[in-house]
């Protein structure tokens, strides 16, 4: 099996829920920016394919955010002169993502002003596409401290007035007008509840066909969030990156081929992939953690877990991804899983990610060498923690290896 069913509407789904995190005290930001951009578009009477379009941009608009604090400058003003970095990430992020790259174009633009925009060789469409993800994304953004209260019906008018005050500038007028239109309703800014989001959001997917992804294509999306993950630290650049390469050659070396093989590589492409909800200061500290921190960072597999049992139904991938932290003795978290248990490909996971770890920096140590790991690993099977066989076969041939734990990857 060379390919795999999935919901793409329902991935995008779970990874906006990973994104989303980034912005903890902004939940679910991304999800009302597409809802509202699907709401607008609708009253524009815009065709099916370009509401689509248009929702599924507006969930991975800020892909390109990767920092707690560059979120925080994006939802303190209505511009900032630092919100290009992150569209510019966020385009070069989807180019490269062939299931996801017709959305590139207007993630690139989606903080430039219309006036700007109206200059720029752009086909119409994209302008206008790019323009309502500004205006969305700015809609929320002052509607944030309303959220999740019924106070929001008061406030509406005043968001409506400041917004409307930039039609021409910073918004195309006819996105501007349609949004005022619908903007009347008490229904348009309730429907932004958590609740009746994630409800509107799945059953928009419930019309939409699933798709037959092959792996490769698969292994974008997946390097995709890895990427947005790892992003967040200079200390764990390529991190998952890395974790996967490794995992995937240890497999090879155990006989594990097809289908098994490549879910391998996606597991390890995203078992960070809570971490996304961690702080970036705590991943940076320098010291030691505080019990909170610790706490905070823990919960990181637990939540890789739960986001990928709704991407891949009928796959092994969230349990070889969620149980990298699980070990022999049922000492691990987050399940406590003893050695019978974990699969073979969790306990490959969980060595690559040590090895990985161990040669690279960290803020509190720097990268260490091979020899080193290798006697710290030995000591871990001693102790019952991890699996001989895979200490035993990625020490047979270390180097290689070691320069995999290192290396720079072609993204290909
Ligand atoms: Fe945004
Ligand atoms: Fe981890
Ligand atoms: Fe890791």
């Amino acid at each position: 099996m060379d390919s795999q069913r999935i919901d793409l509407h329902s991935a995008i789904i779970s990874l906006t829920c990973a994104l989303d995190l980034v912005g903890i005290d902004e939940v679910k930001h991304g999800k009302r920016v597409a809802m509202m951009a699907w709401h607008i578009a609708g009253k524009l009477a815009w065709s099916a394919e370009d509401r689509l379009k248009i929702l599924h941009a507006g969930m991975l608009h800020d892909c390109g955010v990767a920092k707690i604090r560059e979120h925080r400058h994006l939802t303190e003003s209505l511009e900032w002169d630092g919100a290009e970095a992150h569209c510019e990430r966020g385009e070069q992020y989807l180019r490269a993502c062939p299931p996801l790259s017709h959305l590139a174009e207007e993630i690139r633009y989606h903080h430039t002003r219309w006036e700007t925009l109206v200059q720029l060789p752009l086909p119409a469409r994209t302008r206008l596409r790019a323009n309502l993800l500004f205006l969305a994304d700015r809609i929320d953004v002052l509607q944030a401290p309303y959220l999740a209260s019924e106070q929001i019906l008061i406030a509406a008018p005043k968001i409506v007035e400041r917004l409307q005050s930039y039609s021409g500038s910073l918004f195309c007028p006819e996105l501007v007008d349609a949004f005022a239109d619908l903007a009347q309703s008490q229904a348009f800014w309730l429907a932004m509840d958590p609740d009746y989001l994630d409800e509107d959001l799945r059953n928009l997917g419930d019309h939409i066909p699933m798709v037959l992804l092959p792996y490769p294509d698969l292994r974008e999306i997946a390097r995709l969030f890895s990427r947005v993950v790892d992003a967040k630290s200079p200390y764990t650049e390529l991190h998952s990156e890395r974790v996967a390469q490794i995992a995937r050659r240890l497999a090879q070396s155990f006989g594990i081929q097809g289908a098994d093989l490549e879910q391998v590589e996606i597991a390890g492409l995203l078992h960070d992939i809570g971490k996304l909800r961690v702080s970036e200061d705590i991943i940076d500290k320098p010291g030691s953690l505080t019990p909170e921190e610790r706490a905070c960072m823990q919960r990181h597999s637990y939540d890789t877990y739960r986001i990928l049992q709704r991407v891949f139904v009928d796959s092994k991938i969230p349990e070889w991804a969620g149980l990298h932290h699980e070990n022999l003795r049922g000492e691990g978290y987050p399940f406590k899983t003893i050695g019978p248990s974990l699969d073979l490909e969790c306990r490959i996971i969980s060595v690559a990610d040590i090895f990985q770890a161990l040669a690279q920096s960290r803020p509190y140590r720097a990268g260490m060498p091979l020899d080193d790991i290798l006697l710290y690993l030995r000591q871990r099977v001693a102790d019952g923690v991890l699996d001989g066989e895979v200490v035993a076969a990625l020490a047979e041939r270390a180097d290689v290896y070691y320069e995999l734990a290192q290396g720079h990857f072609a993204m290909d």
